[in-house]
């Protein structure tokens, strides 16, 4: 069956390559390893997972539709990189619950408010986040070596709009760099790091969803993110404070905490 829009984004896939290939002029070696890189990027390298989102993270691809279908009013919270590690099913948790079960790294608390365009707060809003653990891996990346759904969990925000959490500080990772993307980064000569984040997806019955990240300021990558993921706004406050009682509620014996 005809379609129009499918033939529309052919027409210019097809002109734009052919400029690309008049551009770099391959020999018909470079042409095939090409193809074969293409063919790997398909493959399952596990059961959930292929390599072409990687490879359009890599290249800015996903930051630049993300940025055309998400044109927001300036003020909101910006989108960036949903990423293949959020999973569906997370525990709903009440507010000042510590997502972090493993007890690896520096406490943390996270506190903050949903409101919408106006600055009105929104009860009942969903902030669902999830992180890497302190050695920079996902619950899903290490089943059997981390406690089940470690680092994720969903929060309702209450009367006032507001949610808290506790977690530990994000610290930078490598996206998986073990696959054919992985190889790439390499030849390129850049690093598979991801800026130290905390994922959130925030969810509200009536308005548009939220994909987006906490960023640690100080962290090392912060301005070399390997998926373009970092926007100046979504870079977080993070206030070193020492309050034991806190951190004592939180399960961590004495130690400082930060806030958001
Ligand atoms: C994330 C991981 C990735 O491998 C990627 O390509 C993009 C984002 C992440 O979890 O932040
Ligand atoms: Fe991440």
């Amino acid at each position: 069956k005809a379609h129009p829009r499918m033939a529309e984004v052919i027409d210019a896939l097809t002109r734009h390559l052919h400029a690309f290939i008049k551009e770099v002029e391959p020999t018909h070696e470079e042409w095939l390893t090409g193809i074969k890189f293409l063919t790997e990027t398909g493959h399952m390298c596990t059961e959930w997972r292929q390599e072409f989102i990687l490879l359009s993270d890599i290249l800015g691809v996903s930051m630049l539709v993300d940025a055309i279908n998400n044109r927001r009013p300036s003020g909101a919270t910006e989108n960036t990189i949903l990423g293949p590690f959020y999973v569906a099913n997370r525990p709903m948790l009440p507010n000042g619950d510590n997502i972090c079960k493993d007890m690896k790294g520096e406490p943390c608390l996270v506190t903050g408010t949903v409101r919408d365009t106006e600055g009105r707060l929104i009860p009942g809003a969903v902030v669902d986040v999830w992180q890497t653990n302190d050695d920079g891996f996902y619950d899903v990346q290490q089943k059997g070596v981390q406690p089940e759904e470690n680092m994720r969990g969903a929060f309702t925000t209450d009367a006032e709009g507001r949610y808290w959490f506790r977690t530990v500080k994000p610290r930078f990772y490598p996206i998986p760099d073990d696959g054919p993307v992985g190889k790439l980064l390499g030849q390129l000569g850049r690093h598979p790091f991801r800026a130290a984040h905390i994922h959130a997806i925030v969810t509200a019955e009536g308005y548009d969803t939220v994909i987006t990240h906490i960023f640690e300021p100080n962290c090392r990558y912060l301005r070399e993110d390997t998926v373009f993921g970092v926007k100046e706004s979504l870079v977080g406050h993070f206030e070193k404070v020492e309050d034991t009682l806190e951190a004592a509620e939180a399960g961590f014996d004495g130690a400082p905490f930060f806030w958001k």
